[in-house]
């Protein structure tokens, strides 16, 4: 939620920032802003609502501006609606500082009623605010930046990632983070700050992660980060190997589609290597044989299309190892006193790694004992350095706010998992173990024979993308996948669809169904096949019109009944979900096109979700 960038070099950096942005718009993109600091022309700030579009025809291209050192925000609003003046840049009363900010100063009401007694006037609704006009306060005093930044940080409560320039002091910025990432960026006479490394990867790989309560004061001649006291602090750097060509377009009409077509070789690179001799094989991971031994039961955590994951590994995992699986969605899990102890292993699911809620949740677990095991995508994200393990999905950046490719690479790394520690426990017979292992090496060309098939989920897509409300039906992996598929769907259609376990439709729910009413039926779980095509005969009696979602073996069963059939290709029963997912990514994107929708950013929404 929100993308910021603060850069400090030689060259103009208008447009450096507006090209930062536009990397980062997923992060959210109601309003967009720019300040710019030079000792010529002091502080230059301009912002407005929209996109970075918007913002871009407000400075010409960043022609308008001049100066090389500067900040600049994209937002999802939180706090105060999204309008001019809510936009990010904040600058305090005289004018003195700007700053961007990402996340939610929790006691900013307290703050802005006292800094109101003293006479500061406030211009904008947002809890941002109060951050400037504090420091510009406490700078009256002392005249040190550093010092002020300092000073503030120990008064405000909640989580943000902040860049701030200082009118006096055009060649410097500081920036601070809690609980809302910031990646330092080292160039050659320039150095950077941003949310996301994409912004800021066509100038240097050379970067190194902050950590909560560090201040860093960036300059043309290098960084320097300090901890909380103001002690200097000796950062690692890391070294970002992906190309920029993962983090744009390649030729595709939206990220989605590309995100889509990547999914084969996601699966391979987050598979592949962990596969030694028949077996699969997770270095990286420090939790112990007999830790595993011990866990009595595991929780999986997550939020959205992660949670859906979990919803397939729930099922996969309990029948693999015969353990107690339990899946929580993260904003729930923190609240609910959870019966969590050091015998419980909770896997924490996250492609951003910095979905609060899951963090929030996962820390809940960790203090009451429990080990934690994260499935994170991007690297050196909090989620991935806070849980005693992490295995990352390698699925590179993704940019799409619906996610795809890592929702692949997740249940991928979640059935290594799976088998992982069936093999320790002697849970699973050495066949299945082969079988399902070689199926694995088989998916991505699996994956591919369906992606290479798009004619008929188009066709589909343009007869159907008309209806107002959809419902996803299946059984067992069937109803876990049903579960992204209609959260897919109504994400960036805006239309109307949920999901139930087949079995559940004759306790209520069927009343809806009515002459013409959509059913994405999925019979690709073999083992409840019989039962599937049942419940397709009970909406089908009622007027459905039925679309389903089959393997090969069931295609000519299912031709008989149900209107429309998309077909994948047969693997083992739980591994379907990954060949299964495919299809119905691509509908919703069809029918996302077809309807015009916005469809790699959706309205409402944003790709890391930040705030509670
Ligand atoms: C849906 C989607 C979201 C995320 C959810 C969790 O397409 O992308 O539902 O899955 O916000 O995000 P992460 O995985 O980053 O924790």
């Amino acid at each position: 939620m929100c993308g910021i960038i603060g850069y400090v070099g030689h060259e103009q950096v208008a447009p450096i920032l507006l090209q930062g942005l536009r990397r980062m718009e997923y992060r959210g993109y109601d309003s967009a802003g720019v300040a710019i600091c030079s000792a010529q022309k002091g502080l230059q700030v301009k912002k407005t609502k929209g996109r970075i579009q918007a913002l871009s025809d407000l400075i010409h291209g960043g022609s308008d501006l001049e100066g090389t050192v500067g900040i600049g925000h994209t937002r999802w609003a939180t706090h105060g609606e999204p309008s001019n003046v809510n936009a990010h840049p904040h600058v305090s009363e005289s004018g003195k500082f700007a700053l961007v900010h990402n996340g939610i100063i929790e006691n900013y009401m307290e703050i802005k009623e006292a800094l109101q007694k003293k006479g500061v006037q406030f211009t904008s609704d947002t809890d941002s605010e109060v951050v400037a006009q504090l420091l510009e306060y406490f700078y009256q005093e002392s005249g040190n930046m550093l010092e002020a930044v300092s000073r503030v940080l120990g008064r405000i409560q909640g989580s943000y990632g902040l860049a701030i320039l200082c009118e006096e002091d055009p060649d410097t910025m500081i920036t601070a983070r809690k609980d809302s990432p910031l990646i330092l960026g080292y160039g050659d006479g320039f150095n950077f700050v941003a949310s996301d490394v994409t912004a800021m990867i066509q100038y240097t790989r050379d970067i190194s992660y902050m950590e909560d309560g560090e201040i860093a004061v960036l300059t043309r001649d290098g960084i320097q980060v300090y901890n909380s006291l103001l002690e200097p602090v000796e950062k690692q750097h890391s070294y970002v190997d992906w190309e920029i060509s993962a983090a744009e377009k390649g030729g595709y009409p939206h990220f989605m589609l590309k995100e889509i077509m990547e999914q084969p070789e996601a699966f391979r690179k987050a598979v592949f290597p962990r596969i030694k001799d028949g077996r699969v094989v997770l270095e990286d991971l420090h939790i112990t044989p007999e830790y595993i031994r011990n866990i009595q039961k595991i929780d999986i955590i997550a939020c959205g299309s992660s949670y859906h994951v979990g919803m397939v590994g729930k099922y996969n995992l309990e029948r693999l190892l015969r353990k107690s699986v339990e899946v929580v969605l993260a904003s729930e899990f923190r609240y609910c006193d959870p019966l969590v102890d050091e015998h419980t292993l909770v896997i924490v699911i996250s492609q951003s790694g910095e979905t609060l809620d899951t963090m929030a949740a996962m820390r809940e677990a960790k203090r009451l004992g429990a080990r934690t095991l994260s499935i994170v995508n991007v690297v050196g994200s909090s989620i991935a350095k806070e849980s005693d393990d992490v295995l990352y999905t390698w699925a590179g950046p993704e940019i799409a706010v619906a996610t795809t490719k890592a929702y692949s690479t997740q249940l991928a790394v979640l059935d290594l998992v799976g088998l992982y520690f069936a093999d320790l426990l002697g849970t699973i017979e050495a066949e299945e173990y082969c079988a399902i292992v070689e199926e694995m090496l088989c998916l991505p060309a699996k994956m591919e024979e369906v992606l290479k098939k798009t004619e008929d989920v188009q066709y589909f897509a343009s007869r159907y993308f008309n209806h107002a409300s959809v419902f996803f039906i299946g059984r067992n992996l069937d109803y876990a996948l049903g579960l992204e598929g209609s959260l897919k769907l109504k994400e960036i259609s805006y239309i109307h669809s949920e999901a139930y376990a087949s079995g559940e439709l004759k306790h209520g729910t069927i009343s809806l169904i009515e002459p013409g009413t959509l059913v994405v039926a999925l019979g690709t779980y073999a083992p409840l096949f019989d039962k599937a095509m049942s419940n397709v005969v009970e909406v089908k009696a009622r007027g459905a019109e039925v679309l389903a979602l089959t393997t090969d073996s069931f295609r000519e069963k299912m031709e008989k009944t149900a209107d429309s059939v998309l077909c994948i290709p047969d693997t083992h029963r739980m591994l379907q979900p990954s060949l299964g997912v495919l299809p119905l990514q691509l509908f919703s994107y069809y029918v996302a096109l077809q309807r015009g929708c916005d469809i790699d950013k959706p309205r409402n929404l944003a790709k890391s979700v930040t705030v509670e």
